[in-house]
């Protein structure tokens, strides 16, 4: 008779959509298809240090495919970052408390910060799964993360807002989209919203070129423009994005301009039907992964197949938007301004 596997599972940075689908996707198939035993790890790695356990069963499970935000809560604790010299080793801590569990594995659903640890932990000896989530789309190693599409839809709908308010008035209307170092959100809600302008971090960008595109626009009568930002570009520390740009556009053009910041906004409510899908099915894989004791690896999604990578491959390395993207071609097709000379 094999020993019955217990887990342990963790969510960890920027909540998103989609969080708890993903725990039932794990939960579920680790109870039903193998007879695990599954307990939660409250608010991320710092669960693991203060041992804040919640064991998790069916009933606990049902009804949360739909609910955004994590049940088993979040948290950024970074178990590896010193924090002066008498802290206390953190690390050393979670093995501990590990062990004391009887832990066969624990799966950390997260984003780079988390894949990062994980593959830390993994080096201590533990085992672990990463599953990779955000609405940034900016972990290495995966084509998509989960939080993703939610967070298009919702960025989407509130460009397609802009447009109306926008033309009403005859204004430039600006929007920071969340996306922290990379332009995935901002470039595919930008694209998918009809922006003119769209400015992500991967590209230098031109005040002087946007406004002499935003001029050319308003003289060949055009009623008003939507310029979509990326929170993650060059500006100055103190001053959001879209503060910055929607200054120096009225500045330079002379058309009245507004900004809207979509802030966490962007991270709430309940997770898309893609997002649910992918989520379950990165638990369902992470499970069989454990089953087979096919321990540090995270879970991935490339074109239909969902597969997974060393986390000594992944470990938290930063996916940035290629400068030859299809969508960055296309864009300049459509003669949208990406803040270059066109
Ligand atoms: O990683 C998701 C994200 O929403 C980023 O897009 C954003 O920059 C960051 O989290 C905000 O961090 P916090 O939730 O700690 O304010």
């Amino acid at each position: 008779m094999t020993k019955r596997k217990k887990i342990g599972i963790l969510t960890a940075g920027g909540d998103c959509p989609g969080l708890n689908a993903a725990l039932r996707g794990v939960g579920k198939t680790a109870i039903t298809k193998y007879d695990m035993e599954v307990v939660g790890i409250s608010s991320g790695f710092l669960g693991l240090i203060n041992k804040e356990f919640i064991p998790l069963d069916e009933p606990s499970l049902s009804g949360i495919l739909t609910l955004g935000g994590t049940i088993l809560g979040t948290s950024r604790e970074k178990p590896f970052k010193k924090t002066g010299l008498l802290s206390i080793d953190k690390p050393k801590l979670i093995k501990e408390h590990y062990d004391e569990a009887g832990f066969d594995c624990i799966v950390c659903i997260g984003g780079n910060g988390t894949q990062r640890t994980a593959a830390l932990l993994a080096k201590e000896g533990l085992n672990v799964i990463g599953i990779p989530k955000t609405i940034d789309n900016d972990v290495w190693g995966t084509e998509q993360t989960f939080g993703f599409d939610s967070a298009l839809l919702i960025t989407t709908d509130a460009i397609d807002r802009l447009h109306t308010t926008a033309n009403s008035h005859k204004r430039i209307m600006v929007i920071e989209i969340m996306g922290h170092h990379t332009g995935w959100l901002t470039l595919y809600s930008g694209m998918a919203g009809g922006g003119d302008v769209i400015l992500i971090p991967e590209l230098e960008y031109d005040l002087k070129n946007i406004n002499q595109y935003l001029k050319n626009r308003a003289k060949s009568g055009k009623p008003y423009s939507i310029i979509v930002v990326a929170e993650g570009i060059k500006k100055p520390k103190k001053v959001s994005a879209a503060t910055f740009i929607a200054e120096k556009i009225e500045e330079g053009v002379g058309i009245e301009t507004r900004k809207t910041i979509l802030g966490y906004i962007q991270r709430g409510g309940s997770p898309s039907p893609m997002d649910r899908l992918l989520a379950t099915s990165f638990g369902a894989y992470a499970v069989d992964l454990i089953a087979n004791e096919n321990y540090g690896n995270m879970v991935i999604k490339k074109g239909e197949i969902i597969s997974h990578l060393s986390l000594d491959i992944v470990g938290g390395k930063l996916r940035l938007v290629p400068l030859d993207h299809p969508l960055l071609n296309k864009a300049r097709g459509l003669g949208v301004c990406l803040g270059q000379y066109q």
